[in-house]
């Protein structure tokens, strides 16, 4: 038996379009602000997520006839993420997250001793200590771009890192990592650019994008493109589970970059001896993985497609980050982080008391987190980061705002 039984069939056609608000439990009894920390899991991912489980116990779990269901379940969503990398789907690997689509394909390039790294001084910490790593291990040397500091217009930003980016290349620069929406300030990263910039330089530097906070943010697809490593997760903006993200790759970097951690799903072959890995981004992917996972993300992909195109859906969660941040001007002591409205859903702010003297981000968030408001603290720089989804309602951005007010007027 190959076909799944009208049981089977039943479950896995798709449901009616119901409003993607409507679909999330998380939201029924919180306001939530931390979408760039992790997304609320639609109702019916979380079904299609059961329902792969359940498929792949009727059918299997090990036999002939599930094989057909889980290359079915990936393939759909490697092709559907495709599309919203615009990439080709030979270029996508699949990966459990962010920080592995970032070194996995990095730590497989050839380094040379002396070779320069230059990294964006707003990274995330994990993906720069797997970069120190590499560093330590192969003899390389790190220099930093200084981009925290962009906090204007779009155009003045992305001059500014083009220039800057132009003073800090030397022959011996091999990578360039930025992320294309940075986690602390909001800004946005002119990636697409910077590629073009480093395709003219004589070295070439290998591109490495940190997509945490871009893919179901804002459309990734220019940038996504012109990367040599653009990692993700659909764990985030995306709304998908946990566990699963993806990669995508260049041609020059799959022809050049060897896999770090090796396994049956690198290989072209099944078996002993069969040798040879895929030619394509497969090459990255490793051993089994959690078929259902696949199954939660397409339908929450699903779910963000039918709320608009990625620009219509950029416009809507800015219309939300744009109403939180003019706010934020309007309350005593609160600073905001960029000085004009945000590029897409991150908001970070310090705040002070009347007197001046600083409140405590953890304390905020604390406090916040009591009345049913969820926001984050960063480290650096410290402050407040709020996020704002196209599921966020203006009247949930009032309510935060009447809440920070409070807290600065009381000084907690
Ligand atoms: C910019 C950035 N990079 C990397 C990460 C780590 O993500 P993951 O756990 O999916 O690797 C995060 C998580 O918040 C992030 O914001």
């Amino acid at each position: 038996m190959t076909d799944p039984g009208p049981r089977l069939k039943q479950r896995s056609e798709p449901q009616r379009p119901v409003p993607l608000r409507d679909q999330l439990p998380a939201l029924a009894n919180k306001t939530y602000f931390n979408y760039g920390g992790q997304g609320p899991l639609p109702q019916s991912s979380l079904a299609a997520i059961t329902d792969a489980f359940a498929t792949i116990q009727e059918l299997g779990p090990f036999s002939d006839n599930v094989w057909p269901y889980v290359n079915r379940t990936v393939t759909g969503l490697r092709q559907r993420l495709a599309d919203w990398f615009g990439v080709a789907p030979e270029r996508l690997a699949f990966t459990e997250n962010v920080t592995s689509g970032c070194v996995l394909p990095l730590w497989g390039l050839p380094w040379q001793a002396g070779d320069e790294l230059l990294i964006g001084d707003a990274e995330h910490y994990g993906v720069v200590a797997a970069l120190e790593e590499l560093v330590h291990r192969h003899q390389l040397r790190i220099t930093s771009l200084a981009v925290a500091d962009l906090t204007g217009e779009a155009e003045a930003t992305a001059e500014a890192v083009g220039e800057r980016l132009e003073a800090a290349l030397t022959p011996r620069t091999r990578l360039v990592v930025l992320s294309h929406l940075l986690w602390n300030t909001g800004q946005l990263m002119p990636i697409a650019a910077v590629a073009g910039q480093l395709a003219a330089h004589p070295g070439h530097p290998w591109l490495l994008v940190d997509g945490a906070q871009s893919l179901g943010s804002l459309p990734v697809a220019a940038a996504a493109a012109a990367a040599d490593i653009y990692a993700c997760t659909g764990h985030k903006w995306c709304c998908g589970p946990e566990g699963l993200g993806a990669v995508a790759l260049s041609s020059r970097l799959l022809a050049t970059s060897s896999p770090t951690l090796v396994g049956w799903r690198s290989l072209a072959h099944d078996g002993p001896g069969a040798g040879g890995y895929h030619g394509d981004a497969r090459r990255f992917e490793v051993a089994t993985s959690c078929t259902p996972l696949f199954a939660g993300l397409a339908r929450s992909l699903e779910l963000l497609e039918a709320e608009g195109s990625a620009e219509e859906r950029l416009r809507a969660i800015r219309e939300r980050s744009g109403q939180l941040w003019h706010g934020l001007q309007r309350i005593p002591g609160v600073r905001s982080l960029l000085q004009v409205p945000p590029p897409a859903g991150l908001v970070s702010f310090t705040m002070a008391a009347p007197g001046g003297a600083p409140l405590d981000p953890a304390a905020v968030v604390g406090r916040l987190g009591a009345q049913g408001s969820w926001l984050r603290t960063l480290e650096s720089p410290a402050c407040i980061r709020a996020c704002t989804h196209l599921v966020t309602t203006a009247a949930e951005v009032d309510r935060l705002l009447d809440q920070l007010s409070v807290a600065a007027k009381t000084a907690l």
